[in-house]
Parts: structure tokens; C-alpha cells; sequence
């Protein structure tokens, strides 16, 4: 076993845990043993784990967190970046001090977490940070990176293609929006009336959710829209279909609709997430974090997610 040197003490360390299935109130932080790396694992110490919708919605009751294989006491938080600190037998392309990012499925809110580095998306995984890109950031890349991607690569937008997609400003939007736009996309984006210049800024054309959508759509593109994702529900579905996009220029993410494929993160084509990390170190893609809260305030934290109105992303500090 390879250890850092400058590792903090081994014995106390913190994770947020929960007794019992539910929402922000079960979420408590408490003094945990450290976790050990084993032989194939790497362990990291944490510092920055970002939230997705997917972590409290699978811990807010009992069925959809068996359907995710956990059991009480779980964890928390999925998405994570820091720092490598022990590196068992037998791992290859991790040495203690490398800075790394990647899924850890629900344990991610914690000092440390262990990772078999050969193991699976959302499960267990590890990559190397790539330089410039901060551990912030890279805590917000694993999930909502992937699945913007999975979800492009359904409708794979060109040049000529003008891209409606619903849910815009949210942590799977930004993606989706900038990879859109940097396959050369025109894009348009749906949000709130509070979220257009944010929208703009990303590169999208805003267009305000709500009943009327393929009208406003139509009159911000009289040359008709040619794709679609629905990163929210199913209105951006509707929408499309009634502006005329095929079911198979449509894809959705958070809903099902009849004959429009769906799209998941762990779909996304292998490289996908280190082709994402790579656009955000040479600064051609960025993750507006709409707010950071160090890990006792976590139920803060899940309450502002969880409110449907984040800009991006929210990053818990460890
Ligand atoms: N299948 C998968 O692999 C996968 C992976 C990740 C996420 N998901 C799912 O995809 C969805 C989006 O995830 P996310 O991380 O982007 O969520 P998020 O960050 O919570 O999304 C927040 C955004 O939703 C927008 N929004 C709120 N009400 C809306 C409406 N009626 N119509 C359109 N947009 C609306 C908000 O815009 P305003 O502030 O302007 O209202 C806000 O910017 C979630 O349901 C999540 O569970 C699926």
C-alpha cells in the first residue's frame, strides 16, 4: 500500500449518513472511521462532491433506493473530486497525490471515499483531473456531463440543425447547450423569464417555458427547429412534435413519452466524460456552480437543488 505523506490523521473522518428514507431532514454529518483502501483501490480524500437531482431522489424513500441497491444507513451524494491518498496492491495509473474526479454512488459526500478505479459509472469510478480544471468543477462533470452528452448523441446536432432544449439553465442544460453550440448547433433554450440573460450568456436563445411554447419557438424560428431534448419533462417533447421534428430528432431525460428515445448518463459513449473535462481545461466549455455550502450546511444544500430553480450546479466543500 502507497500512502500520502501529508494525509490527515486516519481514524476520524466525517460523512453524511442517513437512518431512514426521506428528504433534507434525514441528512446528518457525522464522525465516521475512515474507510481503507483494499487491495485494487484507491483511496480519496475528497473536496468538493457535487449534487444531482438523482442523489435525494433516490434516497427520499424506501423503493427507489432498493431499485439503486442501498440500504440504511447509506450515504449520500454521488458526483466527487480530490485527492488520492492511499493506493492498494495491484492498482496501475494512480499514485497518492494525483487529483481525481468521478462517481461514487451514493458515498460521495464524505472525507474519503474508496474507488476500485476499474470499476463501473456511477458506482465506482476514478479519472484524472486534468489541469485547469478546479476540484469544484471537476466534482460537477460526472453525471449531468455524461448525460448531456448521451442525450446529443441520440439527436447528433450539426451545423445545420437548430436544437430546441427544454430545461435549459439546469445542471444537465449547461452542458447540453455549450456541446450543442460547440458542434455548431444554433440552440434554443427553454426557461423561466429570470433565466434569460443566463441562457444567453451559455449561448442559447431563450424561450420561457409554459403553455404557447411551439408558438414562441416558431416565432424565434420561422425556419422550423430540426432536434430536440427535454432535459425536465415532456412539454419540450410536445412542443417539438408540434413544430414537426421526428420522434427520433427527439430525445428525453427525465420522463418517457411514447416512441421518443431516452437518453441516460451511463449510455454516454465511452471518452465522453474525459472529452468533457478536456473542453473545460482549455476553457471551451464552463460550469456556472450556482452556489457552494460547506458540508454541515448539506441540508441547505439539497434544499436549493431541490427547489427546481438552480442555475447549473450546486458543490458541497469538504
Ligand atoms: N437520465 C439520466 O441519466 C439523468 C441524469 C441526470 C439528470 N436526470 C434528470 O434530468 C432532470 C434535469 O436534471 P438537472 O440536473 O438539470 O436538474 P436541475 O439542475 O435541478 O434543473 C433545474 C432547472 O430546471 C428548470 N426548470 C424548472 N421548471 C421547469 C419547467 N417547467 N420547464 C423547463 N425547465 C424548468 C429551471 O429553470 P428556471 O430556473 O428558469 O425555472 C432550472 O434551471 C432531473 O429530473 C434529473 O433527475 C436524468
Amino acid at each position: 500500500m502507497q500512502e500520502q505523506s501529508d494525509r490527515p490523521p486516519v481514524g476520524g473522518s466525517r460523512a453524511v449518513r442517513l437512518d431512514a428514507f426521506g428528504g433534507p431532514e434525514v441528512l446528518d454529518l457525522r464522525e465516521v472511521p475512515a474507510p481503507q483502501a483494499g487491495s485494487g483501490q484507491i483511496r480519496v480524500r475528497v473536496t468538493a462532491a457535487g449534487l444531482n437531482p438523482m442523489d435525494w431522489i433516490m434516497t427520499a424513500d424506501a423503493d427507489t433506493a432498493a431499485r439503486f441497491g442501498l440500504s440504511l444507513p447509506a450515504g449520500f451524494g454521488t458526483d466527487y473530486a480530490g485527492v488520492v491518498d492511499q493506493v492498494g496492491d495491484g492498482v496501475s495509473g494512480f499514485a497518492p497525490g494525483d487529483r481525481v474526479f468521478g462517481s461514487a454512488l451514493s458515498r460521495a459526500v464524505a472525507d474519503f471515499v474508496v474507488i476500485d478505479p476499474a470499476g463501473s459509472i456511477a458506482a465506482n469510478e476514478a479519472y484524472h483531473t486534468p489541469d485547469g480544471v478546479d476540484d469544484r468543477t471537476a466534482a460537477t462533470l460526472a453525471i449531468a456531463g455524461r448525460t448531456a452528452s448521451a442525450a446529443l448523441a441520440v439527436v447528433d446536432p450539426g451545423p445545420d440543425d437548430t436544437v430546441l432544449i427544454g430545461g435549459a439553465a439546469g445542471g444537465v442544460g449547461v452542458f447540453a447547450v455549450q456541446l450543442a453550440r460547440i458542434a455548431g448547433a444554433r440552440v434554443i433554450g427553454t426557461g423561466s423569464a429570470a433565466s434569460s440573460d443566463y441562457l444567453r450568456d451559455l449561448g442559447a436563445e431563450p424561450v420561457v417555458y409554459g403553455d404557447g411554447l411551439a408558438d414562441r419557438v416558431r416565432a424565434l424560428a420561422p425556419g422550423g427547429v430540426t432536434a430536440a431534448v427535454d432535459l425536465h419533462g415532456t412539454e419540450t417533447v410536445h412542443a417539438a412534435r408540434e413544430l414537426g421534428v421526428p420522434d427520433g430528432r427527439i430525445c428525453t431525460i427525465a420522463a418517457q413519452v411514447d416512441g421518443v428515445p431516452t437518453a441516460n448518463g451511463a449510455n454516454a459513449a465511452l471518452g465522453a466524460l474525459e472529452e468533457i473535462a478536456r473542453l473545460v481545461a482549455e476553457g471551451r466549455l464552463r460550469v456556472p456552480v450556482a452556489a457552494s455550502f460547506p458540508v454541515e450546511q448539506i441540508r441547505r444544500a439539497v434544499e436549493l437543488q431541490a427547489g427546481r430553480h438552480v442555475h447549473g450546479k450546486v458543490v458541497i466543500d469538504l
